[in-house]
């Protein structure tokens, strides 16, 4: 799929991110109850001088996991190294990263749910004892060594916490899901971004993207972003509602924050499929995109706003979907 606007996954695009993440507790909006709780764990942890328990955190591409994950280590005055699941391959390579790790760190694996099973092995030791046991072959010989780890906190994050073994998931003392966000929290955001791009922005053009942002603070940042290219080349030194409703137009992100691909999708689920219940991949060759993007990109919003149902049988069209599609159906379907 080609750099979709409303694509809640990191796009090469985004690399601006780094400069408008928050830095701290103070500064990250919403997701009130893990962050209050974090800071009163931050501040126990710091009292007692012990690392902060491992922290799991789970939800939908671009709600701040990463984001939350660089604040939890500044919060804690510690170092943060990163690393991803998929690419910790050998025992090795993961034993290289734990032993740059000082006292107190934060370890950060992002998509922890793609790291292989036997590198997730070589974890459960280190998270509960801090040590790790490394088998090495010699000569066809193969003996296995002890190594001490300094004390550390493993802040894991990913999309899908379905896909977590239990064993791991056991391992973390703090599991927090983030949510996705209201309309007056995202608002924050942009007037947040704004400041920090120094681009200013009128309070009804920002409520527009909030509006339109899928409740993610990723698509609001980039939609914004995109925004403000329209207003650059108008020689517009202040975003506008009028401009905001132009440049959102031409993006084709409608007033839901749906694009061509989800409407292409709902458009196929009703016209095709009379509705459902039809299979994921059924649909996906219908329009041409991948089983995994349509279930872990299109969907996850789709169902969260009510578009759609998951049932036993398939994905189900609602009522929303044909009304959002001024496409005529029978009421006593619903
Ligand atoms: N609570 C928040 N307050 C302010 N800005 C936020 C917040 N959460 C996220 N953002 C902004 O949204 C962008 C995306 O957040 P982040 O990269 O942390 O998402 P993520 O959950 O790690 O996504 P992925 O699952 O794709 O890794 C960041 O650049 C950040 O500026
Ligand atoms: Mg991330």
């Amino acid at each position: 799929m080609e750099n979709r606007i409303v694509d809640a996954e990191e796009q090469q695009t985004d690399s601006f991110e780094n400069n408008i993440r928050p830095q701290s507790l103070k500064e990250y909006v919403g997701q009130k109850e893990i962050t209050e709780n974090l800071k009163v764990f931050i501040e126990a942890a710091k009292i007692r001088n012990e690392p902060l328990d491992h922290v799991l955190l789970y939800g939908p591409p671009g709600l701040g996991k990463t984001t939350l994950s660089h604040i939890i280590a500044n919060e804690l005055g510690t170092n943060i190294k990163t690393a991803s699941g998929p690419s910790i391959e050998k025992s090795g390579d993961l034993a290289a990263i734990l032993s740059t790790l000082e006292p107190g760190d934060v370890l950060f694996i992002d998509e922890i749910h793609r790291m292989p099973k036997y590198i997730e092995e070589i974890l459960y030791p280190a998270m509960e004892d801090f040590e790790i046991d490394l088998v090495l072959n010699n000569d066809g010989k193969s003996r296995t060594i002890k190594i001490d780890l300094p004390p550390f906190t493993l802040v894991g994050a990913t999309t899908r916490a379905g896909d977590i073994s239990s064993p791991l998931r056991d391992r973390f003392g703090i599991i927090s899901k983030l949510n996705y966000y209201s309309e007056e929290e995202l608002l924050k955001i942009i007037m947040r971004t704004s400041r920090v791009l120094d681009m200013p922005i009128k309070e009804n053009a920002a409520k527009l993207i909030a509006q339109r942002c899928r409740k993610t603070p990723r698509i609001a940042n980039r939609l914004f972003k995109r925004v403000r290219d329209f207003a650059l080349v108008q020689k517009n030194y202040e975003i506008d509602e009028e401009l905001t409703k132009t440049a959102l137009e031409k993006l084709k992100v409608d007033d839901y924050g749906l694009d061509s691909i989800d409407i292409e999708y709902l458009t196929s689920l009703i016209n095709k499929f009379n509705g459902g219940p039809v299979g994921v991949e059924t649909i996906s060759t219908s329009i041409g995109e991948e089983p995994s993007t349509i279930e872990d990109v299109v969907e996850p919003f789709l169902m969260q706003e009510g578009f759609i149902k998951r049932t036993p049988r398939g994905r189900v069209a609602t009522e929303k979907s044909y009304d959002h599609l001024k496409i005529a159906h029978n009421r006593s379907l619903f």
